[in-house]
This record gives structure tokens, sequence and C-alpha cells, in this order.
């Protein structure tokens, strides 16, 4: 097996001549890959036996042709290799999934009592710059949740059609600027497709590409993107077998840099896994990439080479055409809040004491609900009073989804604000579709809170409640 045809027929007749000059009377079976006449390749099971024609040493071999039975088992050891990979990952995701969960409710905890100091100091305080590097730390903390969360199958938050060259312009702006000494040249096609997608993520997908592709060219470098529109067929390079036919935007991001070899590639999507020696690197980028493009229901392939630079290309599905839905309402910013009656259902003590003080710090009245059960027990008798629930996500007995089911046949034009460090299989992306009004990512600031309350309660084009 493994060699080319010939000089394995080569080999068989060699082992015939010599099972006839020291006969031994046991049967042999091997399998080998071998020659049809017309040149074509096949497995054959070669079973030979020494005997004795008249006085001569001879040998007897029957060859079988299994190549089907070849390929199948082929076949099915890749599929079991593949389950077991994607077992792994499952893995390390739910895992990583719960640390993060409760690593965000702490970052929660800690920018919360920033936001409430800080709100008590004078711009030129002493303490204020110290405040704001532990904010910065804050921010670096919930963008490792977030890269984790994206490879632990965090779900989509927010999906909404998204045109992939907007948002590619977009990240570029935010990119480049600090990176002058690179050029990123552009090839967008127009009109592209659009997705359905959360822009967060993409917008993560994209820096984690253009930054590994920046840092495989030390010494500078061009960074080509590209998008089209792609028809993926039956036999499209890179499709993986499961992938759905039809229309796909594709992003190409490639690089001039240094490469990689084969066994380098082979692992690039595994959680931690990094050749790079700086203390900031973590190995998650890809994984993130990797998990958030199968949260889209995308695909995506590398081509790379040692020396050769390097392709990403990232097929994520087309949306089907639709008409374009209106941007979302500026919020006015004429400042100060309008006093509302708000319920926060919050399982997490620290992140329920915080969340409350924002509140009324931002002059709000607070009901407080510790489970799902509470909340509707106490939406129950106060309804008339609420204006907004804040509501957690994931919470242990009634879950954020089914508490929202619930609160909707009290009043079915209730008005929840969805507030959560992530989501599992997507739950905030089916919450939100099913009415809920908007979705705050923990940990939040204090001006974040407020902005997106406003959004709700003021906003003009709020739909009628
Ligand atoms: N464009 C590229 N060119 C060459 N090698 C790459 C490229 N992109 C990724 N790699 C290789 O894949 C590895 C994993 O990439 P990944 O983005 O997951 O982690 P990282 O960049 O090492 O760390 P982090 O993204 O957390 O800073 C890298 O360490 C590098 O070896
Ligand atoms: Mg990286």
């Amino acid at each position: 097996e493994g060699k080319a045809p010939s000089e394995s027929l080569k080999n068989l007749m060699g082992q015939c001549r010599a099972r006839i000059a020291a006969p031994a009377t046991e049967v042999a079976a091997q399998r080998v890959a071998l020659q049809r006449t017309d040149g074509s390749a096949f497995f054959g099971h070669v079973i030979t036996t020494a005997i004795d024609i008249d006085g001569h040493p001879g040998v007897i071999g029957f060859i079988q042709d299994v190549t089907d039975q070849v390929l199948m088992e082929k076949e099915r050891e890749q599929i079991s290799a593949q389950a077991q990979q994607a077992q792994k990952m499952e893995a390390i995701g739910t895992l990583a999934g719960g640390i993060a969960h409760d690593f965000n409710n702490l970052l929660m905890g800690i920018q919360g009592n920033i936001s409430l100091i800080m709100l008590n100091k004078a711009p030129g305080h002493r303490d204020v710059p110290h405040l704001k590097n532990i904010e910065k730390a804050v921010v670096r903390g919930s963008e490792l949740t977030r890269q984790v969360l994206g490879f632990a199958r965090g779900g989509k938050y927010e999906v909404r059609a998204t045109d992939c060259n907007h948002l590619i312009e977009r990240v570029v702006a935010l990119f480049g600027r600090s990176r002058k000494e690179m050029t990123i040249r552009k090839t967008l096609q127009t009109p592209l497709w659009s997705v359905e997608a959360d822009q967060g993520q993409l917008e993560q997908i994209m820096l984690n590409l253009l930054v590994n592709a920046w840092e495989a060219m030390p010494g500078g470098g061009e960074i080509v993107l590209e998008t089209t529109n792609v028809t993926v067929e039956e036999n499209t390079p890179g499709r993986p077998p499961d992938a759905t036919l039809g229309r796909y935007v594709c992003i190409t991001v490639t690089d001039t840099g240094i490469g990689m070899d084969a066994q380098t590639q082979a692992r690039i999507f595994e959680p931690f896994f990094t050749t790079k020696k700086t203390g900031s690197a973590t190995g998650l980028g890809l994984s993130s990439v990797f998990g958030i493009v199968q949260n889209h229901h995308g695909f995506l392939t590398v081509r790379s080479g040692k020396g050769r630079g390097t392709t990403f290309r990232v097929f994520l599905p087309a949306a089907a055409p639709a008409p374009a839905r209106g941007a979302a309402a500026p919020v006015s910013t004429n400042g100060r809040e309008r006093p509302a009656t708000l319920l926060l259902v919050e399982d997490e003590e620290m992140v329920a004491a915080i969340a409350e003080q924002m509140l009324t710090r931002l002059g709000h009245k607070v009901f407080l609900a510790g489970s799902g059960g509470e909340a509707v027990a106490i939406y129950r008798e106060q309804r008339e009073k609420i204006d907004l629930i804040i509501l957690d996500m994931i919470m242990p007995g009634m879950s954020g989804a089914e508490t929202f089911e619930q609160l909707k046949t009290i009043a079915p034009e209730v008005k929840v604000l969805l507030s959560s460090g992530y989501s599992l299989n997507g739950q905030a992306a089916g919450i939100l579709n099913r009415g809920c009004r908007g979705f705050i990512q923990k940990p939040f600031t204090i001006d974040q809170l407020s902005q997106k309350i406003r959004e709700i309660l003021f906003s003009p084009a709020a739909p009628p409640a």
C-alpha cells in the first residue's frame, strides 16, 4: 500500500519467487495496491500458498479486487476522526463558555463599581487616571471573554442584514489607523449580496484575520482584502461535505507574510494553539473565527506555504434578498434621563447589586427579582408601574427565554431589555426575534446602560407599546 502500483507488483512477484525457493505450507494474505492492465489502480486482496506441481515447487495465488471496501474504510476512519475532533471542541467550548460567563459577571462587578466611583469624582481628581486604567483592564478582560465565547459556540446576539463591504471599510479604518507601515488593498465586489450576521462578531473575525496577517509580515508587506458573490456547488474547493449549496459571500484575506507549513496549518483552529512568543498571544484568534463562522452556518478555507504568504477565505451564506431595513433610529442625546420604573431580573447577587445602584443613580426606581419565577410574580402584581424589564438571559431554573415567554402572556407588549455576557446556542437571537426590545452585553458601563434604556423607552421611533 502507498507505493506506486508497479513497484508493489514487483514486490509481490519477488515474494512469490521467495516462496517457491523456500516453500512453506501456510497461506499468506495481504492487501496490495495494484494496477489493472488498462493502467487504472486498484486495491487487491492477495492470497498465495505454496503448492507442489508434479514435484515442482509452485505458488498459487488469488487476487480479489477490494477497492470499494478499502475506500469505505478510509472514509469511515476520516469521519470518526472528525467526530472525535468535534467532540473535543465541544467539550472545550462548554468548559470555556461556563468560565467566561462567570468571569464576565466578575468584570461586570468591577466595571459597575468603577462607574459609580467615577460619578463621585471631579474630572481632574488624582484617582481618575487609576480608575481609567482599571476600566481599560476590564475592557481587555471582556475582549478575552469575547474571543473565548466565539469558539464556545457563543451564538449570535444581534443578527442583521449586513453589507460586508461596509463592514470591511469600517474595520480597515479602525485597524489601519494605528499601523501606517502596511498597505491594505481592497477589491470589493458591488453590489455584494447581504448576509444575516452579527456585526460585532463579523468585526471580530476581520480583526483577528487582519492582526494575524500583520503579525506574519514583520518586515511590512501587503494585505489584500477581497469580497465576491459566490455560488457554492458540490465541487467548490474547500467546501465541507455538510455545507449547504447555494449563494455565499466570500471574504478573502491574503498576506505576503511568512506563511505556514502543513504541520502548523493542521492545528491553527485549535484553541490556545500559537506559535507566537509574545506574552499577549493567546492562540484564541482563529479558534474564535472558526466558531463564529460555524455559528453563521458558513465555512472557511486556508491556503498557505512556508514563506509563500497566506490566504484565508471566509464563506458566509447570503441572505435571501429582502427590502433593506431602516437603520436604528438615532437616540436623542439631550442628556438627562427621564425617570422610569424598572424591574431588574438577575440571579447573580453582585451584578444585581451593582446594576441596581447604577439604575438608581440614573434616577430610576427599581424592583429586584432574583429569578425568573420571582420576576413573573412581581410583574403580575406591578405591571401598571413597570416601564421596562432588564432580564438576564442565563439563570438557573427558569431561563431568560422562558421568563420572557411568561411575561408576554401577562402583557404581550412588555418591554424587555435582554442582558447577558453571552448567549447559548443563539438564544439571544431567538428571544430578540420574538419581540425583545434590545440587548446589552455585560460588562456594561453606566453610560451604555443609560443609552440602551433611552433607546427603548424614549426613542421617538420605538415601536408603539
Ligand atoms: N496570516 C498568517 N500567516 C502565518 N501564520 C498564521 C497566520 N494566521 C495564523 N497563523 C498561525 O496560526 C496560529 C494561530 O493563530 P491565532 O490567531 O489563533 O493565534 P495567535 O495569533 O497566535 O494569538 P492571538 O490571536 O490570540 O493573539 C498563529 O500563532 C500562527 O502560527
Ligand atoms: Mg491571532
